[in-house]
């Protein structure tokens, strides 16, 4: 068995599809969802589908050994990043070496760094008048946005795509093609 915590700071639509996609797969279970705002929706969408969630403060609590081993008392094999805006802490990298994957919004490298998240990535893309945007699984360092890429995929926009169209596009690519990002790194 293989168990998968998501951190999450916002809707969780990415989460959802990582839960649904996996329910039927006895091997794979999303044991825990983490989030460090109390008010994030993905924390109502684990609660839908009975796994357990966990609040944390903030940067100090993500930091902290304590965090650190509570996961590893839970026999976490991979965190998932969704959409998840703090930075992950060094030491939570030497827990979990090649086990913590992120997506993101763009073809990294470009727009990718802090302060580089949802819809601030679409519209710089639209400023730019970018033929082309997509997503990026990678795997987490200590730097933003700069491990090793696992998967990417891209799709083509046009002079009228507005950044919230731009945005449609790229989540319609993360739905699909995270889970199975998320799969191929479980088999290695
Ligand atoms: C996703 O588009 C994800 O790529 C992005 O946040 C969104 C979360 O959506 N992450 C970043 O920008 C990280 N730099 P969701 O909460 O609906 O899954």
């Amino acid at each position: 068995m293989k168990r998968i915590a998501i951190f999450a700071s916002g809707s969780g639509s990415n989460a959802e599809k990582i839960i649904k996609y996996f329910a039927s797969n006895a091997e794979v279970e999303i044991s825990l969802v983490v989030s460090n705002k109390a008010d994030a929706f993905v924390l109502e969408r684990a609660r839908k589908y009975n796994i357990d969630t966990k609040l944390i403060s903030g940067k100090k609590e993500l930091k902290s050994l304590a965090f650190a081993e509570f996961l590893q008392d839970k026999h976490i094999d991979l965190i998932v990043l969704a959409g998840f805006l703090l930075l992950i802490p060094s030491l939570l990298i030497s827990y979990f070496p090649k086990r913590i994957i992120n997506v993101h919004p763009a073809l990294l490298p470009k727009y990718g760094g802090k302060g580089m998240y949802g819809m601030h990535v679409h519209k710089a893309v639209v400023l730019n008048k970018e033929t082309e945007s997509g997503i990026t699984v990678h795997y987490v360092n200590a730097r933003y946005d700069e491990g090793q890429h696992i998967l990417q995929a891209s799709c083509e926009l046009t002079p009228t795509d507005t950044a919230e169209a731009v945005a449609k596009k790229v989540q319609k690519l993360e739905h699909l093609y995270f889970p199975i990002a998320i799969e191929q790194v479980l088999g290695e």
